[in-house]
């Protein structure tokens, strides 16, 4: 959801920019721009993709060292070319962009237009940069002083940058509740949303605190201050990123090369935690808090979308394993339904991109109540996983495509991980069956292999199933989050409507959609309640519904009576979602690709949600 990028130093900015906005692509927008300055400030925006800027910007003069640059994903107002960023001051003088939103912005326009201003555009945005520069008037301050003053009057989450025309050495930027790095080169600075636009050009980077100004001067040092006029000391790290993890690697799509990188993934999020032969298992960012964990009454799992399925196969695991209550809560609920929380109560944030607005309240209102927060996040640094106690890093390396896939995988190795931790503490498993199930985890990336090596057979079942109009996806018990992950990632990536039930739940209404136009998939690997679903599978068929199924290696009986099935190799009960979740990733890429849609990139959907 929006991109920022900017840039300050002796280098050309546009190119940078550019290539900046192309690496936030993924993030999701509908508008993009650019100023520069260039003996004054120039803006250039249009609505549509990045693509189109470029091609706008072929006959333009893109000179100057210093530029911000946006993709904008519409929230207070629809994406055209007055409500694309950067904004203008009334001026003309400032020039900003702006990631989040402004909660009291009517307020503060309707004061702004009693003095004189005048606006373009619906954007909470021009707001903002007119207030800046009001202040900047009438108190004859610098602008970073300015920056400071008007983020005191607002209310709401922002990331921004600003340009002055009167400041050619200098950018201003500021964050609170939406992310921003800082880049630090030699004598230049680089800002973005996330660390992907900066890594090809420094490691070393600052990740700004919630209501931080920066000052970012070419040529001399990083300044920090908070809002309330307190001297910071830059906090400077190391990125992990690489590069490649940042291109396609010869895959058609971001979304295929992760669904193939999962055997690598689920393999480096056990790196250095898991050792069978040993029969260690350990998660060192949460060794602190294992007793406070064991001693808690319960666990509330608070996520979105795919991490909230992750989260649910956590739910069983954690029961399963080392009998701790466990709840699941959409965070988007939970923070708005009044949750009991008690001091000393576990909450486990989980999130891919660390920033998903829903679930950053979920952890701020617990916090707010005394509970203890863990959070399992992909992004490093990214804002959950600062905002939380303690917590485990999924590794799985950076994920572009807007449907999560080798992100559930990883999550879903860590919950297992933790729970093997727990059960082992608790003395809730036996010695034989840990050692089983730490060997048979540990092979897994092996199994991974065998998955995705299907010869086909995905990409065929696609071909038959990609002009429906309704898919029904059934699991039970370990495989029912399986059954809606799968049907999220069809639809999210074909645009084909599709359902997710518990298998036995079918006969409470969806059984009625059935008849011989249903695809209906089937997790049916031979452990856990097997003859259940096989019972289902077959009021299914009775129905003339068309039957895929996703099976155990060697299985005969699901097999004579599916229209299509997928194998997968035997493995312990409670780690089927890790194998059986990637032929419906696949599933899906093949249908959403044999119908033309942008996979990637689906149409309204963002990578990461940072509005509510
Ligand atoms: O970054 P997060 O894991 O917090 O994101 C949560 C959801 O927005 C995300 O999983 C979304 O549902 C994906 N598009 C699913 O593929």
């Amino acid at each position: 959801m929006c991109g920022i990028v900017a840039y300050v130093g002796y280098k050309q900015a546009y190119p940078i920019l550019i290539k900046g906005l192309e690496r936030l692509e993924y993030r999701g927008y509908d508008s993009a721009g650019v100023a520069l300055l260039n003996h004054g400030l120039k803006t250039y925006k249009i609505p549509g993709k990045v693509a189109e800027l470029k091609r706008f910007l072929e006959d333009k003069d893109l000179d100057g060292n210093l530029g911000i640059a946006h993709t904008r994903w519409a929230t207070h107002g629809e994406p055209n070319f007055t409500n694309a960023h950067p904004h203008y001051s009334q001026t003309k003088s400032l020039s900003i962009i702006h990631n989040g939103i402004i909660e009291n912005y009517a307020l503060l326009k309707e004061e702004l237009i009693k003095r004189g201003y005048t606006f373009n555009s619906d954007t909470d945005t021009e707001v903002l940069v007119n207030l800046i520069e009001d202040i900047q008037l009438n108190e004859q301050v610098l602008l970073d002083e300015a920056v400071r003053i008007a983020l005191n009057q607002v209310v709401g989450a922002y990331a921004i940058v600003i340009l002055s025309a009167d400041s050619p050495n200098t950018i201003i930027a500021a964050r609170k509740g939406s992310p921003l790095v800082i880049g630090i080169g030699d004598d230049d600075f680089y800002v973005a949303s996330d660390a992907t636009p900066i890594v090809e050009y420094t490691k070393n980077v600052v990740y700004l605190e919630d209501e931080e100004v920066a000052v970012l001067t070419r040529g001399e040092k990083l300044k920090l201050r908070d809002i309330k006029n307190h001297e910071k000391t830059p906090y400077i790290q190391q990125l992990e990123m690489n590069l490649s993890e940042l291109e396609k690697g010869g895959y058609e799509h971001f979304m295929l090369k992760e669904i193939n990188e999962q055997s690598r993934s689920v393999k480096d999020s056990m790196r250095g935690r898991l050792n069978a032969s040993k029969a260690l298992v350990s998660l060192g960012g949460i060794v602190d808090y294992e007793q406070t964990i064991l001693a808690a009454n319960r666990i509330v799992i608070v996520a979105c979308g795919t991490s909230w399925h992750a989260g649910l196969v956590g739910e069983y695991l954690f029961e399963d394993l080392a009998r701790i209550p466990v709840e699941v809560e959409y965070a988007s609920e939970f923070r708005y339904r009044n949750p009991i929380i008690n001091e000393g109560d576990v909450v486990l944030a989980i999130s891919q991109s660390g920033e998903t607005a829903d679930t950053l309240a979920a952890i701020e209102l617990a916090k707010s109540k005394g509970a203890i927060i863990l959070g399992i996040c992909n992004v490093v640094g990214s804002s959950i996983a600062r905002a939380t106690h303690a917590g485990s890093y999924t590794h799985a390396g950076p994920e572009i495509g807007v449907a999560s896939t080798k992100a559930f995988t990883a999550q879903v190795t860590v919950l297992t991980l933790m729970a093997l931790r727990l059960a082992e503490l608790k003395g809730t498993i036996p010695r034989s069956r840990f050692i089983r199930l730490l060997h048979e985890l540990e092979d897994l990336p092996n199994k991974i292999e065998r998955v995705l090596d299907d010869k086909g057979a995905t990409k065929f079942i696609a071909s038959q199933f990609k002009d429906v109009h309704n898919f029904l996806y059934l699991g039970r018990g370990y495989n029912f989050p399986v059954a809606l992950e799968g049907a999220l990632k069809l639809k999210e990536i074909s645009y084909i409507h599709a359902e997710g039930y518990p298998a036995a739940e079918m006969k409470h209404g969806p059984i009625a959609l059935i008849d011989e136009n249903m695809p209906v998939v089937f997790i049916a690997t031979s452990k856990g309640i097997y003859d259940k679903v096989v019972s289902n599978i077959m009021e299914v068929k009775a129905r003339s519904g068309k039957i895929i199924a996703v099976v155990t290696e060697g299985d005969t009986t699901v097999r004579e009576l599916a229209d299509y099935v997928i194998e997968i190799p035997e493995t312990e009960e409670m780690l089927i979602p890790m194998l059986a979740t990637i032929p419906l990733q696949k599933l899906a890429y093949y249908i959403a690709v044999m119908r033309g849609c942008n996979v990637d990139m689906p149409r309204n959907l963002a990578k990461s949600v940072t509005v509510e």
